[in-house]
């Protein structure tokens, strides 16, 4: 897992410039948290993953590695997206731009899914409102989870604090939600 995801985070570095890199969960706290994750997907054999927040489509490029289909979708739809997936070599990763939190409620209520990734918009709102929309596959991994007073994503921690159901590990910079 770690020889593929370097390898394949080292040729779109090379294709497109570091700056491809740039947010993705892949590179932001250390690749080596990402595959930790990546890992514990694979476990879990999800079919469909959903990631929330698309960026370049790094991060889709890696879900892929462990999940036979990813949807990914943005409030933006990105150009670098095409380009991230031919060089991975992604097929069956879907990347869908919405206008808007209501186009994107729409449209996660009509998908199936059986693992959700949250790195989407950051504030506590967004982050309850995109658990709220993907909780129903019973497996969601957030991203910049930190539990640290002044963290840079206080949304998420609060957000995960809260939640009073399922189970929750924290695995700082993620948490994890499961039904059970
Ligand atoms: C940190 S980046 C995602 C990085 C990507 N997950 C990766 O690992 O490569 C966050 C993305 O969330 C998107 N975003 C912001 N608000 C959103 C919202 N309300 N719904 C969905 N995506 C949103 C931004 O446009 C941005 O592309």
């Amino acid at each position: 897992m770690k020889d593929q995801v370097l390898s394949l985070l080292a040729r779109l570095e090379s294709a497109l410039g570091p700056r491809i890199l740039e947010l993705s969960a892949a590179a932001h706290w250390g690749t080596h948290h990402f595959i930790r994750q990546l890992e514990r997907i694979r476990a879990f054999e999800p079919r469909v993953v959903l990631e929330i927040g698309t960026h370049f489509g790094v991060g889709a490029a890696l879900l892929r590695l462990v999940a036979p289909r990813v949807i990914t979708l943005d409030v933006v739809g990105l150009p670098a997206v095409r380009e991230v997936l031919e060089i991975a070599q992604a097929t069956d990763v879907v990347p869908l731009a919405v206008a808007d939190d209501r186009e994107k409620q729409i449209l996660v209520e009509a998908l199936a899914f059986d693992l959700a990734f949250l790195d989407g918009d950051h504030d506590r709102e967004a982050v309850e409102l995109d658990f709220a929309l993907t909780r129903k596959c019973g497996r969601v991994l957030f991203h910049d989870y930190e539990e640290i007073p002044n963290t840079a994503c206080p949304g998420v921690r609060d957000a995960v604090d809260a939640l009073r159901e399922g189970t929750v590990l924290r695995d700082q910079p993620f948490a994890w939600w499961q039904a059970r």
